[in-house]
């Protein structure tokens, strides 16, 4: 067995390389400075899983941008997570009118978008949309839906681009996935 249960990076199989990741986040860069022309939109970072992507998307922005980050951490495990949310680091700045986007790398169930939405609503921001790099449209558990995808992706778990599995991977500048024996669709629940 690897070293805690976590596969070398030689085993893990690339499922969009970093050219394809760069190119697809010009075009979403693109598409939110249309959409926000004249604004300054507000953006959320989920951590950690969306640092890496909300670093490059800002940069492909031509509209000018506040930015904050909110720490999450989901309870049960990572293919069944329980929707139980906490807050682990709280906004520095106040969101009450403003056009704010979250930003996060993975829309899965939807339960930590659908919690997420519950909370920053109720300090009244002018506007709420969520962009996120991947969505896992056949494991939505929750009617939530994101305003901008960048990539559709199966059922497998990934890694990489700023998405770990058990804290590890995400210095990887493309998205792999996790195979074989006990990486494949079912996996070992992470430690919490
Ligand atoms: P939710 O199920 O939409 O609430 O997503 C919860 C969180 O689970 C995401 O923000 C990710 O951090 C994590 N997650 C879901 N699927 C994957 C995956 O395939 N790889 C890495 N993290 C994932
Ligand atoms: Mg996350």
């Amino acid at each position: 067995m690897p070293m805690d249960d976590v596969p070398p990076i030689s085993d893990l199989e690339t499922i969009l390389d970093s050219g394809k990741i760069a190119a697809r986040i010009r075009g979403l860069g693109e598409e939110i400075s249309r959409d926000y022309r004249g604004r300054t939109p507000h953006l959320i970072g989920v951590l950690k899983g969306a640092w890496i992507f909300m670093a490059d998307l800002i940069r492909a922005f031509s509209i000018d941008t506040t930015v904050d980050f909110l720490g999450i951490e989901t309870y049960g495990s990572g293919t069944a997570p329980s929707g139980e949310v906490k807050i682990t680091r709280d906004l520095d700045m106040t969101i009450a009118g403003r056009d704010v986007l979250i930003v996060e790398d993975i829309l899965d169930t939807g339960r930590t978008y659908q919690y997420l939405r519950g909370v920053l609503s109720a300090h009244k921001p002018k506007s709420l949309k969520l962009v996120t790099l991947l969505n896992k449209a056949s494991r939505r558990a929750v009617p939530v839906e994101a305003d901008y995808v960048g990539f559709e992706v199966p059922d497998v778990f990934v890694v990489g681009y700023g998405l770990d599995y058990r804290q590890r991977f995400r210095q990887l500048p493309d998205v792999r996935r996790l195979r074989g024996g006990d990486f494949g669709e079912t996996l070992p629940a992470p430690p919490r």
